[in-house]
C-alpha cells in the first residue's frame, strides 16, 4: 500500500530543518520506517466519513503520527521496553544511540504541536485549532498515553484487574487511537452528535487494538512484526493474554472490533472507516 504519510513529512520536513546531523538523521530514520500508519489513515477516513476533503486532515495526520513515531522511540528504550527491534529494523537507540534517540522523540513530539498550529507549513489549516491543539495534548501527554505507559510499567510482574488493564490499554494505546478519529471530526466540522459517536467508535477500537498487539506479540514472529516477538512475556508485561489466556484475548479482540462497527452505521460514508476495521480484523485472523 503506498504510504500517503511520509510525502507529507518530506513536504514538512525542509521548513523545520536543519538541526544537529544525528538529531535531523534520527528523526528521519523514524519517521520514515514505515509502520501501518494506521493513526494518520483513521484521520484522513475519518474526514472521508464525513464526506471532506481528506486534506483538510493533513496537518492531524502528520501530528499524530509523529506522536506515534516519538512514542515508539521511548518505549524501545533500554529503560522502558529495551526493545532492539522496530519496523524491521534497528530500534532507534540502537541506530543513533541513547541520547539522540531520546532527544529525537523530545523533538518529534514537540514538532506534532507546531505541524498542527504552525501557518508558515505549507499545509491546510485545520478549522478549530485551539480544540485540535487541546484534543491532542490531552491524549499524548499526562491525561492519555504518557500516563498509559507509566501505568504499562508499573504493572509489570501485577495481576491488575480487567478494568484497571483496560484503563492500562485505553491509555497508552486508546487515547492516541481515540484522537485521531477526533482529529479527523473537528478536521471535517462533525456535529457534537456524530462527534460522540466517532468518539465512542474510536474508544473500542484503540482498545482492540492494544489487545491484539498483546495477542500478536504471542502469535506472531519477529519478521511479521517487525519487533521482536514474546517480548511482552520477556518483561513479565501485564496484558490481555496474560489475564485472559491466547484464545479469550483473541476473541475479545474481534468482539471489540465488531462492536467499533456498531458505531459507525449513522455516518454519512462508513466505508473507509469500516475499510481500517476490516483491515485490522484481518490481520489477526
Ligand atoms: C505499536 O503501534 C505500538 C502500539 C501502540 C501497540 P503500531 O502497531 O501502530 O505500530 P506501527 O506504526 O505499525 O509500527
Ligand atoms: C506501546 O505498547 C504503546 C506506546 C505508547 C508506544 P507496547 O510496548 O505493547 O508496543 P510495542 O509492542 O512495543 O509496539
Ligand atoms: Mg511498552
Ligand atoms: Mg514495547
Ligand atoms: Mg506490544
Amino acid at each position: 500500500m503506498t504510504d500517503r504519510l511520509l510525502p507529507l513529512w518530506q513536504q514538512v520536513q525542509p521548513h523545520i530543518g536543519p538541526q544537529s546531523e544525528p538529531l535531523s538523521q534520527a528523526m528521519h530514520y523514524s519517521m520514515s520506517a514505515g509502520g501501518k500508519r494506521v493513526r494518520p489513515e483513521l484521520v484522513w477516513s475519518t474526514c472521508q466519513a464525513l464526506c471532506v476533503d481528506p486534506r483538510l486532515g493533513d496537518r492531524a495526520a502528520l501530528a499524530v503520527e509523529l506522536i506515534h513515531c516519538y512514542s515508539l522511540i521511548h518505549d524501545d528504550l533500554p529503560a522502558m521496553d529495551d526493545d532492539d527491534l522496530r519496523r524491521g529494523q534497528p530500534s532507534c537507540h540502537i541506530a543513533y544511540g541513547e541520547a539522540q534517540a531520546i532527544l529525537a522523540g523530545d523533538a518529534l513530539n514537540t514538532l506534532a504541536f507546531q505541524v498542527l498550529a504552525d501557518p508558515a507549513l505549507p499545509l491546510m489549516p485545520i478549522g478549530n485549532l485551539a480544540h485540535a491543539v487541546t484534543a491532542l495534548a490531552r491524549c499524548a501527554g499526562p491525561q492519555g498515553m504518557v500516563d498509559g505507559q507509566s501505568l504499562d510499567l508499573l504493572a509489570e510482574g501485577q495481576t491488575p484487574s480487567l478494568a484497571a488493564l483496560k484503563q492500562i490499554h485505553g491509555k497508552k494505546t486508546g487515547a492516541m487511537i481515540r484522537v485521531a478519529v477526533e482529529l479527523g471530526a473537528i478536521a471535517g466540522q462533525a456535529d457534537p452528535l456524530v462527534m460522540q459517536r466517532l468518539i465512542a467508535f474510536a474508544k473500542t477500537l484503540g482498545l482492540a487494538f492494544q489487545v491484539q498487539d498483546d495477542v500478536l506479540d504471542v502469535t506472531g514472529s519477529n519478521e511479521s512484526l517487525g519487533k521482536p516477538s514474546g517480548s511482552d512475556q520477556g518483561l513479565n508485561k501485564s496484558t490481555f493474554v496474560g489475564l485472559l489466556g491466547l484464545e479469550s484475548a483473541s476473541q475479545f479482540a474481534d468482539a471489540l472490533l465488531a462492536e467499533a462497527t456498531d458505531h459507525l452505521s449513522a455516518l454519512p460514508d462508513p466505508k473507509p472507516l469500516q475499510a481500517i476495521v476490516d483491515k485490522l480484523a484481518a490481520r489477526q485472523a
